[in-house]
C-alpha cells in the first residue's frame, strides 16, 4: 500500500531515501515525506503529489542533512492525502518520527487516551498516535518504548522510526505488512520493498510478523516480540537493478508486457523435466490427489481473474471441481473447506490483505494451500503450506501483464501435472499438452509482433469511447474479464466483462450506435456461439473488435475490426489472447494522456481489507 525505507550509514541518508522511494512509488504516490536526524533533531520534509514534489523541495535530496533517516511514500487511508497528513509523523515533543505502512486498527482509541493526557495531534492519521504513544512510553530507552507502544497496537503495520537521542539507530517494525533489511557494509537500511534495496545491497533479511529491528550503521539486531535477540538467515535477492528500471521502454508497463514471453519461459522451463513436470517441493500422487475433492482458487483483481482462467484447464483435466473465489468474500462466508480440499492462493505480491486472510482461513480449516506468487520471502509465499514462485521479476506498473501471465503458466502446469498423477489423460496426450504449453512463451511473442502496431493503431479509433463491453465465452470470458479490467484500470475508460451469452438479458440494453464491443473468440468449440452474439450486438449498431486467429473465417467476416493471435489450444489460449488486449489498453490509456504506470486511486500492493 504504501513504502516506507530506512538507512543508516556514512552517506548522505536523503538521495538514498528519495532514490529508494522512487524505486517504490508503484506502492502508493499520493505523498512523500523523509526525516533525517542531524545533530540532536529531526529534520522533516514532506510533500503532497508526487515524488517529484519532494525531490523539489528537498533540492534533490540535498537537504535535510545527515547520515540516518525514514522515508515514505503513501496511499491515504486516514486522511486525505496533503502536506500534513504525509508522512514522517512526529511525536508532541520532536523527539521520534516514524513512518507506517499498513492501518493501525485501535488508533481511534489510543488517540483519546493520549489526548486526555494533553497529547496533541495535528493530522487525521492514525500513525500520528504511535509516534505519541512511543513518546509517552519512553523514559530514555528507546527499545523499551517501542516495545511498549508496539504491544499496543492492534492492525496491521510495517514501521519506521528514529529518535532524536539515538542518532545512528533506526527502528524497523513488522506486524502483517512487509518488511525486508537490506544488509551493507558500513550501513544498514530498510525497506518494504527489496526494489528500494538492490542498488545498494542484494544482502537481505525478511522479517516475520511480531519481529523487529536495530538498524544500526556498523549492524543490526533482530528481535521477536518480546525482546529477545533473534539469528535470522540472510538471502540474496536474484535479479539485478536493471531488472526493475524501465531500460529506454516509455512505461514499466510497456516493457513487463515486452517481457512476457521470457517471464513465462522462466516459469516453466525449469519446471519441465524429461518429458515430466515437477513442482518444485510440490509433490502429490495420484493417491493424495484422489483424497481431494474440491480445489478452491482464491485471490483478487488480475490474480482472481488468473483463476478464473486456470479453473477450465484444471477442471476438464483432472475433473476435480474447481471453485474460484474473491478472497475479500471467501474470507467472510464460512466457507466449505477442509482437509480434502486444495487451496490454490494467487498473488503476484504476495502481501495483498484478503488473499492472506483468505489463506489463514483455509489453513485454519485443514486445507492444504499452494501458493502461486512472485515476490520471494511475501507473507503470502511465507505462510502457505507450498509455494511456487512465478519468477517474473519485478513487476513495477501497477497495472499487472507479466505477473497474470506467469500466474497462468502455473495454472497450467498444475492441471497438467495433476492430470498426469490422476492418470486422467494418456501419456501421448500429456506429452502433446505439455509441448503446448512449453510452445507458450513463443506464442505470446507471436501475439506481441502482431498486435503491437493494430492495437496502436486501433486505439485511435476507439480511446474516445465513454464505454466498452468485453465478451467471451468459457475460457474466453475469462479473457474477457481480465481485458475490460486493464482498460478500465490505466485508460478509465468505462469497460465491462459479460459472458456472450448473458449480454442479451439485460446489458445489451446498453448497446447503442457506435458502442465497442470486443469480443474475444479464441475458445475454438465456441466460436459460431459467440459469432452469433457479434451478430446480435452488431444488430443494435454495436462496433464489434473481435479478438481471434486468421483461421477463423467467419467471425473477421462479422466483425469491424480484428486482432490476431496464433491458434493455440484452447485449454491454455487465455495466456496468448490476453496479450493484444494488454496491447489495446494500453494505447488506449497513453492516447487518453493516463498516467499508465500509476493509475489514480491504485497502488501496487493491497495491505488493506
Ligand atoms: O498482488 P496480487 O496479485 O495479490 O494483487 C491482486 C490485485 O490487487 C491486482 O491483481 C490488481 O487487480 C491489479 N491492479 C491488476 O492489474
Amino acid at each position: 500500500m504504501c513504502g516506507i525505507i530506512g538507512y543508516t550509514g556514512s552517506q548522505s541518508a536523503a538521495p538514498i531515501l528519495l532514490d529508494g522511494l522512487g524505486k517504490m512509488e508503484y506502492r502508493g504516490y499520493d505523498s512523500a515525506g523523509i526525516a533525517v536526524l542531524h545533530e540532536g533533531e529531526i529534520e522533516v520534509e514532506k510533500a503532497q503529489g508526487r515524488l517529484v514534489n519532494l525531490l523539489e523541495r528537498t533540492d534533490n535530496g540535498k537537504k535535510p542533512v545527515g547520515f540516518t533517516g525514514i522515508g515514505h511514500t503513501r496511499w491515504a487511508t486516514h486522511g486525505a492525502p496533503n502536506d500534513i497528513n504525509s508522512h514522517p509523523h512526529v511525536s508532541g515533543d520532536g523527539r521520534f518520527a516514524i513512518v507506517h505502512n499498513g492501518i493501525i486498527e485501535n488508533y481511534a482509541q489510543i488517540k483519546e487516551e493520549l489526548a486526555a493526557k494533553g497529547h496533541v495531534f495535528v493530522s487525521e492519521t492514525d500513525t500520528e498516535v504511535v509516534a505519541h504513544l512511543i513518546e509517552a512510553n519512553y523514559s530514555g530507552d528507546f527499545k523499551a518504548a517501542v516495545m511498549k507502544a508496539v504491544s499496543r497496537l492492534e492492525g496491521a503495520y510495517a514501521l519506521g522510526i528514529v529518535c532524536a537521542d539515538f542518532p545512528g539507530t533506526v527502528f524497523a517494525v513488522r506486524q502483517a505488512a512487509p518488511l525486508i533489511i537490506g544488509l551493507g557494509i558500513g550501513e544498514n537500511f530498510f525497506a518494504s520493498d527489496v526494489t528500494a534495496l538492490v542498488s545498494y545491497t542484494k544482502n537481505v533479511i525478511y522479517l516475520d510478523d511480531g519481529e523487529f529491528a536495530e538498524v544500526r550503521p556498523d549492524g543490526f539486531t533482530i528481535y521477536d516480540s518480546i525482546g529477545r535477540p533473534l539469528e535470522k538467515p540472510v538471502s540474496r535477492v536474484a535479479w539485478s537493478i536493471e531488472a526493475a528500471e524501465k531500460g529506454g521502454y516509455e512505461h514499466f508497463m510497456l516493457k513487463e508486457i515486452m517481457e512476457q514471453p521470457a517471464a513465462v519461459k522462466e516459469a516453466i522451463a525449469p519446471r519441465v523435466k524429461g518429458g515430466e513436470i515437477k513442482l518444485d517441493d510440490f509433490e502429490l500422487s495420484g493417491e493424495d490427489l484422489r483424497d481431494i475433492n474440491k480445489i478452491v482458487i482464491t485471490a483478487c483483481g488480475s490474480a482472481y481473474h488468473a483463476g478464473c482462467c486456470g479453473r477450465y484447464a484444471i477442471e476438464k483435466l483432472t475433473r476435480i471441481p474447481v471453485e474460484v473465489k474473491l478472497a475479500s468474500e471467501l474470507r467472510y462466508e464460512d466457507p466449505i473447506i477442509d482437509e480434502h480440499t486444495l487451496m490454490i492462493i494467487v498473488s503476484q505480491s504476495g502481501e495483498t490483505a484478503d488473499t492472506k486472510a483468505a489463506l489463514e482461513e483455509g489453513k485454519r480449516r485443514g486445507a492444504t494451500t499452494l501458493a502461486l506468487v512472485n515476490v520471494v520471502g511475501s507473507s503470502i509465499a511465507r505462510l502457505a503450506d507450498h509455494v511456487l514462485y512465478e519468477w517474473a521479476g519485478p513487476e513495477i506498473a501497477v497495472a499487472t501483464t507479466k505477473g497474470f501471465t506467469t500466474q497462468l503458466a502455473l495454472l497450467y502446469l498444475f492441471a497438467l501435472y495433476a492430470a498426469g498423477k490422476l492418470k486422467r489423460i494418456d501419456d501421448f496426450e500429456y506429452a502433446r499438452l505439455l509441448g503446448e504449453i512449453c510452445s507458450l512463451p513463443k506464442r505470446i511473442q507471436n501475439a506481441i509482433d502482431m498486435n503491437s502496431a493494430a492495437a496502436e493503431r486501433l486505439a485511435e479509433k476507439y480511446h474516445g469511447s465513454t464505454s466498452m463491453y468485453f465478451i467471451g465465452r468459457n475460457t474466453d470470458y475469462a479473457v474477457a474479464l481480465e481485458g475490460a479490467l486493464k482498460m478500465k484500470e490505466i485508460s478509465y475508460v468505462h469497460a465491462e466483462a459479460y459472458a456472450a451469452g448473458e449480454l442479451k438479458h439485460g446489458t445489451i440494453a446498453l448497446i447503442e450506435e457506435g458502442t465497442p464491443v470486443i469480443a474475444v473468440c479464441c475458445n475454438e468449440d465456441l466460436l459460431e456461439k459467440t459469432a452469433s452474439n457479434i451478430l446480435e450486438v452488431k444488430a443494435r449498431g454495436a462496433e464489434v473488435l473481435a479478438l481471434s486467429f486468421r483461421e477463423n473465417r467467419d467471425i473477421i467476416a462479422h466483425a469491424d475490426d480484428v486482432l490476431f493471435i496464433p491458434r493455440t489450444e484452447t485449454f491454455f489460449s487465455e495466456a496468448v489472447a490476453i496479450v493484444p488486449l494488454q496491447l489495446l489498453a494500453y494505447y488506449v490509456a497513453r492516447d487518453n494522456g493516463c498516467d499508465i504506470d500509476k493509475p489514480r486511486n491504485l497502488a501496487k500492493s493491497v495491505t488493506v481489507e
